[in-house]
């Protein structure tokens, strides 16, 4: 088969408040409370991935699952590294890409993540995610990232 790239656009949300969370800190270290990087957090994810930024009115499109690790000493950097799974559409339902890099969630620039891999339709992908965040509750640690995800494949 011929190789193409697909751009995806998607809305990634981290929910932290309210009844159905789909984020969790799972593990700190005795400096994470005290340090502005959160260094030492291990955070897991199902996050929903929507077509538009809001999460109640927009198409859910698969969910990205995985975790995030605090690993800047100096600044709030993550290693993210997490699945993006599509459920919706009869072209990219069931496939995925595998996202793993480093993202300064808090520096309000574009992040640049590597995809480095993928699944179904996917399969043998490499590219890379820019991440842009769209909304963010200080007091919640809710957030909306914009991604948009260039996938050769
Ligand atoms: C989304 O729905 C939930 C639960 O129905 C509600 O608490 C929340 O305020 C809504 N958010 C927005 C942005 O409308
Ligand atoms: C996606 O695929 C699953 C498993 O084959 C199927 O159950 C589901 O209905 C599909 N969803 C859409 C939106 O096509
Ligand atoms: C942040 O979340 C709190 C608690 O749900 C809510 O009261 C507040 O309005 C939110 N702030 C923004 C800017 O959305």
């Amino acid at each position: 088969e011929q190789e193409t790239t697909t751009h995806i656009k998607v809305y990634w949300h981290d929910v932290y408040s309210g009844p159905s969370l789909t984020a969790v800190e799972v593990a700190r270290s005795p400096s994470t409370n005290s340090s502005k990087t959160l260094f030492g957090g291990v955070y897991v994810i199902d996050d929903a991935l929507t077509d538009g930024p809001d999460l109640n009115s927009s198409r859910l499109v698969g969910r990205a699952q995985g975790m995030y690790v605090s690993s800047d000493k100096d600044e709030l950097a993550v290693l993210m590294n997490m699945n993006l799974v599509f459920t919706a559409g009869s072209r990219y339902n069931g496939s995925s890409v595998a996202i793993m890099g480093r993202n300064s969630a808090a520096s309000g620039a574009v992040r640049e993540m590597p995809v480095i891999g993928g699944t179904g339709i996917f399969r043998w992908a490499r590219g890379y995610a820019l991440g842009t965040t769209y909304a963010f509750n200080i007091s919640t640690g809710d957030a909306t990232v914009e991604y948009n995800v260039f996938i050769r494949h």
